[in-house]
Formats: structure tokens, C-alpha cells, sequence
């Protein structure tokens, strides 16, 4: 959402104000380090792109009400959602029907959802409060930042990443997200014993991943190579677009092992 950040995805949006929760889950925080060389290659362009009325109306309704600010300091994820439980932080959760469904399945979980598109933000929160998805937040900014700033180092049980861009022509490959640097940082977030799963149904992309996932040496692979798709994880809207094509699907889920 990032109501208060110039650098907002999306166009403008009326600023709505913070609920308490939200309030409370960012004040007490202690800042986070700066990191120096903080300009990276976005893995979205910004797009002017469709939004519905619905989406406008949950964008401007409720966006206070269930998604955080993004700050550069650190995230009380136990304020933030009211509860302390463990953390799933999906990346680029698209139109939310997935995060939906997974959050419904896992009650016991939190699910932090963090999304740059417009209208998929206003999907989410539609869903959210339509649905009483009470552990569900989302932060609408470059994930990118969100992680480096605000999810504090070992504090996650999981992370999503399903279907990200895949930037198929060579010169684009720098913007991909699952690259060695963000990887590391990823890994530094998760807690010992908790995971990373990432789903692409673009076959370069899923060698690129099993390579640069089996190098960090704070992962461990679950399975040799490629894992089933788990109960867990729905057939998400993309992963539908790209079987209509013919694409093959490939999940890959590694944990952090220290
Ligand atoms: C190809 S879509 C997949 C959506 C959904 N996961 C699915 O499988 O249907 C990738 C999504 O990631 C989002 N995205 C890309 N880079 C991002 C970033 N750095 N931070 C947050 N979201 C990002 C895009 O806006 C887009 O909605």
C-alpha cells in the first residue's frame, strides 16, 4: 500500500489511516541497519493497469484497516497481526486467490502478503475482509525492500515466491527475483528449520533457481532436484495461464538448515 512512500507502485491512492494494530507493530521497532548500496533492479516495471471499482473502493477502505506501511525499520510481526504464530511471507501473491486459500487451510499460521499491483492489493483486500481472514496482512511495496528493512533476520517459518516473473528474454534476466544476493538475504530471514518454496512454470527459469537455491549455503534442498507440488500449495492463477500453454510446472522447496 505504502500510503506514505513516494516511491509507491501503482499511481496514487488516497492515504487511509493506520488502525492501532498497525501503529503499535512498527513503533516499538528498533531501526533497521541501512544497508549502503540500497539501488537495485526492480523485478516489476510500474504499469498503468486495469483496476476495478470493487478494487478502488477496497484500496481506499481498506487498506488501513489490514496492510502495513512499509518503513525502514523493523516489523513487530507479533503486533502486526495481533498474535505471535508462525510467519509465511509470500512474494508477489497476483490477485491473492492462493494466499487465500492457504490461508484458510493453515488457521494456526500467519500470512504476510507483499504485492506492488494495484489491483491485485484491492483483490487482497476484498478477499480479506469478505472472508474474515484474520491472519492475513499485506505490505504493497518492492519485496525487495520489504525483506532488507523490515523482516528481522530469523524471524519467518516460511516464504512463497510462486510464479514470479520470469523475464524470458536474456537482456530482462538481470530483474529476475531469484538471483544469488536476494536469495541470501531471503535465507538470513528464515528462521532455522523453516522454508523456501518457489514455483515457475518457465523451465530456464526453474534450472536458474535449483542452482542458485543449492548454492546457498544456508539451504538445503528437501528432495533431489524438483519437489511434487504439496497439498498445501493450490494451482495458482498463473501456474493455470502457463499449463493452458503447455508450460510444465516446477516447485522447489529447500529449508534452512542453521
Ligand atoms: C507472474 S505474477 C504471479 C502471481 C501469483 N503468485 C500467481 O501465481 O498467480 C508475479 C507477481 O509478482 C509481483 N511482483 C514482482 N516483483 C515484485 C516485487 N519486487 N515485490 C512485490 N511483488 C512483486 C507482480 O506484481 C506480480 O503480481
Amino acid at each position: 500500500m505504502n500510503t506514505n512512500t513516494p516511491e509507491s507502485p501503482g499511481g496514487a491512492q488516497a492515504p487511509a489511516p493506520l488502525s492501532d494494530a498497525t501503529r503499535a507493530a512498527l513503533a516499538p521497532a528498533g531501526q533497521a541497519p541501512h544497508s549502503p548500496g540500497a539501488t537495485h533492479i526492480r523485478s516489476f516495471v510500474h504499469r498503468r493497469g486495469h483496476i476495478t471499482q470493487g478494487q478502488r473502493e477496497a484500496l481506499e477502505q481498506l487498506l488501513g484497516k489490514w496492510s502495513i506501511p512499509y518503513a525502514d525499520r523493523r516489523l513487530d510481526l507479533a503486533a502486526a497481526f495481533g498474535r505471535a504464530a508462525p510467519t509465511v511471507l509470500e512474494i508477489g501473491f497476483g490477485m491473492g486467490e492462493t494466499t487465500q486459500q492457504i490461508a484458510q487451510a493453515r488457521p494456526g499460521d500467519n500470512f504476510l502478503g507483499v504485492e506492488v499491483f494495484n489491483a491485485g492489493v484491492g483483490a487482497m483486500l476484498r478477499r480479506i475482509e469478505d472472508n474474515g481472514l484474520e491472519n492475513v496482512r499485506i505490505i504493497q511495496h518492492d519485496a525487495v525492500e520489504v525483506v532488507r528493512d523490515m523482516i528481522a533476520p530469523g524471524s519467518l517459518a516460511g516464504v512463497h515466491v510462486y510464479f514470479p516473473d520470469p523475464w524470458p528474454k536474456k537482456r530482462h534476466h538481470k530483474r529476475r527475483l531469484i538471483q544469488p544476493p536476494f536469495v541470501a538475504l531471503l535465507a538470513s530471514r528464515i528462521a532455522p528449520g523453516g522454508y523456501l518454496h518457489c514455483a515457475t512454470d518457465w523451465q530456464e527459469y526453474a534450472a536458474q533457481m535449483l542452482e542458485v537455491l543449492s548454492a546457498e549455503p544456508l539451504l538445503r534442498n528437501t528432495v533431489a532436484d524438483y519437489a511434487p507440488r504439496p497439498d498445501y500449495r493450490p494451482q495458482t492463477k498463473f501456474e493455470t495461464r502457463g499449463l493452458r500453454l503447455g508450460h510444465g510446472v516446477w516447485d522447489l522447496i529447500f529449508k534452512r538448515i542453521v
